[in-house]
């Protein structure tokens, strides 16, 4: 692939990556504005599995689909019996996601293959991968693709439905994919290295376009009901009210507290459904959605104990009754040492001092390395002072260009050893 007169090879390459992420962004009714609309097993994800395999394709890869729907992009090694190296992300989104998350973990990637074999073949198989519905905020459940290849997907989540009341397995089903995909023990990797953009604002602070992840976060999600009495929001006095509302309110306030007393801890209550729902009507019950996180085990565990007593005691001071489903939950995830080792020296080579950092953010590498796999995750510098899971999220090109740089150096020091 030449580089066009004025643009050195990498900042071409950086152009197509970001091209190809602006096309992706506006799958479905997505655009910049409104950010991604691509939910997991949705038409537009569809379209951009169909996308990237394409692109995979056009690489010079050789593209499957596994049962779970995941796409892979295998480029072969001198030695293909040997254990190869995975890279990869996911390209679903959350809505109104920016273009960046997932995404830019498998179009650079693709990039960063090509690249390397372009110089020489590697002796270990390398293979790029797109991990289905790695975000969960559909179905309530995350990590399906890099579940599935890990052989720790429950059979359970194809009846987990979607607000609209879908099914995993209706959704899977409407794009020919079977309920619950059969495992199929290929879990045959040297090595998994995820790119992904930081979604936060260490390295803008440090001046550096990347980093290497040392761990990633454990996270909990439930759903927490308090069911209550449902009356006239004007006749009815305070004090005769048994306000699911006021549960809500007093559990909210009390986990808050608990994740700002923990270190490295958070708590997010990102969705509320009121039954039956009317400005002037007292709720009957109210549910809403737990997303809650920590770097240990231990403050995982407070956290989870918090929600659990945080609900019966809220509900019993408001007279009401408390229930807590645990929807989903992932340990907290080290990365391994030789990777961060091999991403360390493959930044010095841009002459780029390396800087370490945890995730706060899931990732699929998380199940990877839970499931054993030595796993390691660049990340790349998040702009707009680190925000993600919206539009505002950015990366500039310059940064892509290095990460990818990076990435296949990195690759190319994991394919060899
Ligand atoms: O929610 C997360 O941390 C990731 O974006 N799935
Ligand atoms: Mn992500
Ligand atoms: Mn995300």
């Amino acid at each position: 692939m030449s580089a066009s007169p004025d643009l050195t090879k990498e900042q071409a390459v950086a152009a197509r990556i970001d091209d190809r992420l602006r096309q992706l962004q506006r799958l479905g009714s997505g655009d910049e504005e409104r950010g991604a609309d691509r939910p997991a097993f949705s038409a537009a994800d569809e379209q951009a599995h169909a996308l990237v395999a394409e692109w995979m394709a056009e690489a010079g890869l050789e593209v499957e689909r596994d049962p779970a729907g995941n796409v892979w992009g295998r480029r072969e090694g001198t030695e293909p019996s040997e254990p190869a190296v995975w890279t990869g992300s996911h390209l679903d989104a959350v809505p109104g996601g920016g273009r960046f998350d997932g995404v830019l973990g498998v179009v650079a990637a693709i990039e960063a293959v090509r690249s390397l074999s372009e110089a020489a073949q590697a002796r270990r198989t390398i293979c790029v991968v797109a991990f289905r519905d790695e975000e969960g905020w559909r179905f309530n459940h995350g990590y399906y693709g890099s579940r599935w290849v890990t052989g720790s997907l429950e059979a359970a989540v194809a009846g987990m439905r979607d607000a609209e009341g879908v099914s995993v397995a209706d959704a899977r089903a409407a794009l020919g994919l079977v309920a619950h995909p059969p495992f199929v023990d290929r879990l045959r990797t040297s090595a998994f290295l995820e790119l992904h953009i930081e979604q936060g604002p260490r390295l803008a602070q440090a001046d550096r376009p990347v980093g290497v992840v040392t761990s990633i976060v454990g996270m909990v999600e439930a759903a927490v009901s308090f069911h209550g009495q449902a009356g006239h929001a004007g006749t009815t006095p305070m004090e005769a009210r048994r306000d699911p509302m006021a549960a809500l309110a007093d559990f909210a306030t009390g986990l808050f507290a608990r994740a700002r007393s923990l270190p490295d801890s958070v708590a997010t209550l990102g969705t509320v459904r009121v039954l039956p729902g009317a400005a002037n009507v007292i709720p009957a019950s109210v549910t809403v959605s737990v997303d809650a996180r920590a770097a240990t085990a231990g403050a995982l565990s407070e956290l989870l104990a918090a929600i659990h007593e945080g609900a019966s005691a809220a509900a019993s001071r408001s007279g009401c009754t408390a229930e807590v489903r645990l929807d989903d939950s992932a340990s907290p995830a080290q990365m391994d040492a030789a990777i961060m080792d091999a991403l360390d020296a493959a930044i010095r080579t841009c002459e780029i001092e390396p800087l370490r950092l945890p995730s706060g953010a899931g990732h699929d590498a998380g199940i990877l390395a839970a499931a054993g796999v030595p796993t390691g995750m660049l990340f790349v510098r998040s702009g707009a002072g680190g925000v993600s899971h919206t539009p505002r999220e950015s990366t500039s090109r310059e940064d892509i260009a290095i990460a990818t740089t990076v990435l296949e150096r990195a690759l190319r020091l994991l394919a060899e050893r």
